[in-house]
C-alpha cells in the first residue's frame, strides 16, 4: 500500500509538472522525498530534460538534424550537472552513462544525416529514461523499508 501511495504521488507530480511551477508549495515533507530546495533545483533540471527530449522527437519527425543535435547536446550537458547525481550508486552512474551514450549516438547520426540511426538512438535514450526511473523508485522503496524516518538523508546530494 505504501508503494502504491508513493507511485501515486510521483504520478501526480509528473502530471502536474508541465502546468505548475509550484510557487507556494507546502513545506510538508514525506518520507523518501527530497527537501524543497533540492526538489526545486532537481525538478527544474528534470523539466528541462523532458523538454529537450520532446524537442528531440520533434526534430526526428521533421527531419531537422540541427534540432536533434542541439537537444541531444543539451541533454548531455544536463546529465553532467551536479544535481543530476541525486543517487550516488554505481548503477545510477551506469544508467547515466547509457543515457549519455545514446545522446552522443543521436548527435553522430544527426551529423551523418542518418534519420534511421537517430531514431534508434532515440529509442535507446527513451529506454534509459524509463530504466533509470524504475531503478530510482526501487532504491527509494528499499531505503524506506529499512529506515523510514531518515531515508531522505541518504538521497540528499550532500
Ligand atoms: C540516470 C538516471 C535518469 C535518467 C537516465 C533519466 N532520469 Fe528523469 N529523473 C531521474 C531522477 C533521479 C529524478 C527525480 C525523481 C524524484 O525526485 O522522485 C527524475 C525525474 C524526472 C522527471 C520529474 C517527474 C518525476 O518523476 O519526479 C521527469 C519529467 C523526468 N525525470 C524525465 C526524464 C526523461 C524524459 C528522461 C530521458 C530523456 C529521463 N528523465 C532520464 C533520473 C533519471
Amino acid at each position: 500500500m505504501k508503494r502504491l501511495k508513493y507511485v501515486l504521488v510521483i504520478l501526480a507530480l509528473a502530471l502536474a509538472l508541465p502546468v505548475l511551477s509550484f510557487p507556494g508549495r507546502e513545506t510538508r515533507q514525506e518520507p523518501g522525498r527530497l527537501n524543497i530546495a533540492q526538489e526545486k533545483d532537481l525538478s527544474e533540471l528534470m523539466k528541462q530534460k523532458l523538454e529537450h527530449s520532446q524537442k528531440l522527437l520533434e526534430g526526428l519527425v521533421r527531419r531537422d538534424f540541427d534540432k536533434i543535435a542541439k537537444n541531444a547536446d543539451a541533454l548531455i550537458l544536463l546529465s553532467n550537472r551536479a544535481e543530476w547525481m541525486v543517487v550516488k550508486t554505481a548503477r545510477y552512474e551506469l544508467y547515466s552513462n547509457t543515457f549519455r551514450r545514446s545522446a552522443e549516438d543521436l548527435i553522430q547520426n544527426a551529423r551523418a544525416k542518418n534519420l534511421d540511426g537517430a531514431a534508434l538512438a532515440y529509442v535507446d535514450l527513451t529506454l534509459a529514461c524509463v530504466k533509470c526511473h524504475k531503478y530510482v523508485r526501487e532504491v527509494r522503496d528499499a531505503r524506506l523499508d529499512q529506515r523510514p524516518p531518515s531515508a531522505l538523508a541518504s538521497l540528499s546530494p550532500h
